[in-house]
């Protein structure tokens, strides 16, 4: 029986799909990714995580592996993921010394839109976007039935696209990027500061973060119970994504955008704010074409979208 591994590789955890021949999940797995080992300890992590679910009558055909950063996917190196303290790692290498089988690198957001375009909320369109919300922000670009790969699989960054040019400077290098004003990241460092200037009101984020810093999961509880201060970074913080997909709206003329990440489980606080934006800013006739929708296949969008991506390659 043929099966194809993905993986999506992230600063956390590992997780492992194994698919069929027809795309249909076999298996899932995950581990902790304890980046802090260092590359070689979490390869031999994810090697031990698709061995397990390999069975006798398996026969392996390819592996696909998303991750966030820039690649050299021709070559199968990592060339700079931040979240995992990773340089030019070749992981392609290694897991094809391991298997024997085709390896294949993909941004993670990348990995998600096409997962989401073949087998999800965006299947049966032809433009299809996906922005994930997380520690950063993650965009894959699937236009006329095509992901957009660019030179080395690292084309759809909103993440890293300027909304002010005065803006401070982001760890890419760039100034005032999306990721610094609306990424779970930046929602808790912006309700970390404000809580700092104004303690009063910031009573109920300061007793559910408790001793440590307030991340965007504690804005999103508090939002949801009513709190003020929570609410307005939020809106902050969805106007700046609103105002970063009218960009991609504008540039890519999709008939879906696809919604993952932080964005869908922290609901209308953010979104509300977000749409208002887009209908207020965007091209009436681009932005009345666009459906904005969450996406189906879950937190193994990266995983499936791997695999995926080599089989039909
Ligand atoms: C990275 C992207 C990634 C996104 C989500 C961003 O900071 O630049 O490559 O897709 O985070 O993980
Ligand atoms: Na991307
Ligand atoms: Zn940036």
């Amino acid at each position: 029986k043929k099966v194809y591994v993905g993986i999506d590789l992230g600063g956390t955890k590992i997780l492992a799909v194994l698919l069929d021949e027809r795309g249909k999940k076999l298996h899932q797995a995950e581990t902790a990714t304890n980046a802090s080992e260092g590359a070689d300890a979490v390869i031999e992590r994810m090697i031990a995580l698709i061995r397990e679910g390999l069975e006798p009558e398996h026969r392996l055909k390819s592996i696909g592996v998303a991750t966030a950063g820039t690649l050299n996917a021709e070559e199968g190196i990592v060339a700079m993921a931040s979240n995992l303290r990773w340089n030019q790692v070749p992981l392609g290498k290694k897991l094809r010394q391991a298997f024997g089988v085709p390896v294949s690198l993909e941004n993670d957001a990348n990995a998600a839109a096409y997962g989401e375009w073949a087998a999800g909320a965006g299947k049966g369109t032809k433009n299809c976007v996906y922005v994930t919300v997380s520690t950063g922000i993650g965009t894959g670009i699937v236009s006329a039935g095509k992901l957009i790969r660019g030179r080395d699989s690292s084309a759809g960054e909103l993440g890293h696209i300027t909304l002010d040019w005065n803006g401070p400077r982001c760890a890419c290098g760039n100034v005032g990027c999306v990721e610094l004003y609306a990424s779970g990241t930046s929602i808790g460092r912006s309700a970390q500061r404000l809580a700092a200037d104004r303690p009063e009101e910031a009573e109920r984020l300061l007793s559910l973060a408790g001793n440590s810093p307030i991340t965007s999961r504690h804005v999103a509880e508090a939002a949801a119970a009513g709190d003020a201060l929570s609410l307005g970074v939020l809106k902050e913080a969805g106007r700046a994504l609103g105002t970063g997909l009218v960009s991609l709206i504008h540039m890519m003329n999709p008939e879906v955008i696809v919604l993952g990440g932080g964005a869908s489980s922290i609901g209308e606080p953010l979104l509300r704010p977000m749409r208002e934006t887009i209908d207020d800013v965007g091209i009436p006739s681009m932005v009345a074409g666009v459906r904005i929708v969450s996406p189906q296949l879950g937190k193994e969008a990266g995983a499936i979208g791997a695999a995926l991506l080599v089989a039909n390659a």
